[in-house]
């Protein structure tokens, strides 16, 4: 028995939930159900990671049964080239889920969501030859952070205990809704990013494999690019290791 037992009745299909104590990564434990043909749809939630992973390989910290950590298998239709749509995709169903308990949540492109400039929740996309896991990490009641880490979480910002499986129900909700947005629809999606771009109006660094980058957001174009204006030019940016804005080291 656990406590998200009582949301697993409420997911809407096909998404179904598994529950585990304890896993190294659920992106690793997921991905290997996946290749053994797992139907799309599995949602992996578990209480503690062992060897929980953020972007570029990254350790993600998440306090066992403090956060969310889970994962959620899709095996999507559309061509493959649109399969990366799928984490800004993921990071608006997270932000609108927040927002049933904070006024706004950002998204800082391509795939962090903030609340008050700090960050709330990581999304980690990897795609194998026929799925794409999503894995999400959301500070639901931690209340202490490692020194230096510009995070916050929903405990902080209300100053009470929120009930995790429900975050995670309305998350899965919002991911079910907008999957099969990523070919067609995306531009309208899209808004729903535009609306909670953290970056928009800021001046940035962006390090992408080829060179840096350091200009002025400008937006989110209706691929879901990142639109820079530098040298009285604007560039679409399709992918970055990372963004920083200039001045804030964040
Ligand atoms: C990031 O911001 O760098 C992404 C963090 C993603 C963390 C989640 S927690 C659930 C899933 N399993 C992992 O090992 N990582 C993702």
């Amino acid at each position: 028995m656990s406590d998200f037992d009582h949301v697993a009745a409420q997911m809407p299909d096909p998404f179904r939930l598994l529950w585990r104590e304890k896993v190294s990564s659920t992106n690793d434990e997921l991905r290997a159900l996946a290749e053994k043909g797992m139907a799309e749809g599995l949602v992996l939630v578990a209480e503690e990671q062992v060897a929980g992973r953020g972007r570029r390989g990254a350790e993600w910290f998440s306090p066992k049964g403090e956060s969310l950590a889970f994962s959620v298998l899709l095996r999507p239709t559309e061509q493959k080239g649109f399969w990366s749509r799928l984490s800004l995709i993921a990071g608006l169903a997270v932000a609108e889920a927040l927002e049933r308990y904070v006024t706004l949540a950002e998204i800082k492109w391509p795939n962090d969501v903030l609340i008050g400039g700090k960050k709330i929740a990581g999304i980690l996309v990897e795609a194998g030859r026929d799925f794409v896991i999503v894995g999400i990490g959301i500070n639901v009641n931690t209340e202490a952070f490692p020194e230096g880490f510009a995070a916050t979480s929903l405990r902080v910002e209300r100053g009470g205990e929120v009930v995790r499986e429900e975050i995670l129900l309305e998350v899965v909700k919002r991911l079910a809704g907008h999957a099969g947005e990523i070919g067609s629809g995306f531009d309208d999606l899209m808004d729903g990013v535009r609306e909670r771009c953290f970056l928009t109006g800021h001046r940035v660094t962006l390090k992408c494999a080829d060179r840096r980058r350091e200009g002025v957001v400008k937006g989110i174009g209706s691929a879901g690019e990142l639109l820079l204006e530098a040298d009285g030019q604007t560039e679409a940016i399709f992918q970055a290791d990372e963004v920083r804005l200039v001045g804030k080291g964040f």
